[in-house]
């Protein structure tokens, strides 16, 4: 994976890890520098100067509110198992709690070269043991009879929560339509979803324009249209499940009394809900 020229859609989960690695004590994530390498060193340095250098805590603070909201529901016993679409490079299965049933699923090229770096890892005692099921799914296919009884077997009638994170941005909304409606067939009532996306306001920004500009050089020629945005009612509205909590950039500053440093054209803004099935 590392020999390409240009970045892959796949190939954010690298950077996303890497800006996590970037603020360990605003992310609480001391694991995400393992994934580190020259490749993305490079890409990220560029990222920050060309597109926003707001975007390490954008992502820091989204891999805390999770941690810790999911952190705060294995307290309250509400959760046996997280399962994560689109789970890149994250590292919760470390960061969690030890007893967390992990599901991740991601294209099988990523679960397939996490596995690998995670196993050599374990051999090499730099990370623990934990219980990771991976399951390699590209969410464009027709995955869904498979991917249930994948989930069942490992699951069975166990309480989860499922976490979507950086990943809708890059689906269409058939696409989104179709793994929500996957989540309320996998899920009982009284289960979590927690799910980041972007607002159409994004597009306004010059944040996005530099995105669009520097995705148009780096991964693939793409338009404002290639990149979803959601709106709040998309939560709002879905009859099986309710919206207990909404955060955005802003308001998890506030809450972890992070400090902002760029101005709003210079932010690109992600929103973050999670639901309780009905
Ligand atoms: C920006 S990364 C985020 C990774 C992780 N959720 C995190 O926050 O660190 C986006 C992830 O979505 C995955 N992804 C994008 N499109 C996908 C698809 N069609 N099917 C499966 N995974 C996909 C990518 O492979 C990548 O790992």
């Amino acid at each position: 994976m590392e020999n390409e020229k240009n970045i892959g859609v796949h190939e954010t989960a690298f950077v996303t890890s890497a800006f996590r690695a970037c603020d360990e004590s605003l992310s609480r994530d001391k694991l995400a520098r393992l994934w580190r390498n020259p490749k993305t060193e490079e890409w990220i340095a560029e990222y920050l100067d060309q597109v926003s250098s707001e975007e390490i805590y954008t992502h820091c603070l989204r891999n805390r509110f999770f941690m810790d909201t999911i952190n705060n529901l294995i307290a309250s016993q509400a959760i046996e198992v997280l399962i994560n679409f689109g789970s890149g490079f994250s590292m919760y299965p470390f960061l969690l709690q030890k007893d967390l049933i992990h599901i991740e699923i991601d294209k099988p090229e990523i679960v397939g070269y996490k596995k690998e770096k995670i196993i050599e890892w374990q051999r090499n005692g730099i990370l623990p043991k934990r219980t990771i099921n991976f399951i390699g799914v590209d969410f464009s296919t027709d995955y869904r009879n498979k991917l249930q009884s994948k989930i069942d077997f490992i699951k069975g009638k166990k309480s989860s929560f499922i976490l979507i994170e950086g990943v809708l941005f890059f689906l269409t909304i058939a696409q989104t339509d179709s793994l929500f409606s996957f989540f309320d067939t996998i899920q009982e009532s009284g289960d979590y979803i927690g799910s980041a996306s972007f607002q159409e306001s994004l597009k306004d920004t010059l944040a996005f324009e530099n995105l669009l500009n520097f995705f148009n050089q780096k991964v693939s020629k793409t338009d404002e249209n290639d990149y979803q945005t959601l709106p709040d009612s998309y939560y709002q509205s879905n009859n099986h499940y309710k919206l207990i909590d909404h955060q955005d950039y802003y308001s998890l500053s506030a809450l972890y009394e992070h400090k902002i440093q760029q101005q709003k054209q210079h932010i690109l803004n992600e929103n973050f809900y999670i639901l309780r099935k009905i």
